[in-house]
């Protein structure tokens, strides 16, 4: 386990781009933390660093978003809003995971049991002062 310091919302842009560098196909990040954490922000520094030019917005709505123009192709979902384990059967959320993109689930935890056990596990934490703390579990920057 690694810990990184993001105090803007730039230093979290940054460290997605180094994420991205070192990111595989067939990589699932699985990414908690607190509303407002800084979870899509990463995302949108990973997606910037995979050449992807498409805005990054967040999924909590249609739960899986996927971009396909950067060097990987990217699955973006956010669990937030799911309630059981039938509803992501049915948006082809296991398909995805176990596909050749680079997978990444804000609010994994509401579907542990369905996360490979070889996922990268990333967790950031808000600090009283407002800055981030980033966890890098599985991972080497
Ligand atoms: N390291 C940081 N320091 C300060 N602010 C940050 C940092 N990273 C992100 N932010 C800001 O925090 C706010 C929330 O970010 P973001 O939407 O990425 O969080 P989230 O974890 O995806 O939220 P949600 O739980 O709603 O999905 C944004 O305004 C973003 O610019
Ligand atoms: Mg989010």
């Amino acid at each position: 386990m690694s810990e990184i310091t993001a105090a803007t919302t730039e230093d979290m842009l940054e460290l997605g781009g180094r994420l991205s560098e070192i990111s595989a196909p067939g990589m699932v990040i699985a990414l908690t933390g607190s509303l407002g954490a800084g979870k899509t922000t990463l995302v949108k520094g990973i997606a910037e660093g995979l050449g992807i030019k498409q805005a990054v917005t967040s999924p909590s709505f249609t739960i899986i978003k996927e971009y396909y123009e950067g060097r990987l192709p990217l699955f973006h979902m956010d669990l937030y809003r799911i309630d059981n384990y039938e509803e992501l059967y049915m948006i082809g959320f296991e398909e995805l995971i176990y596909g050749i993109g680079l997978s990444i689930i804000e609010w994994s935890e509401k579907a542990e049991e369905l996360i490979p056990p070889d996922a990268v596990g990333i967790e950031i934490k808000i600090l009283s002062d407002g800055r981030r703390t980033v966890f890098l579990n599985g991972i080497k920057l």
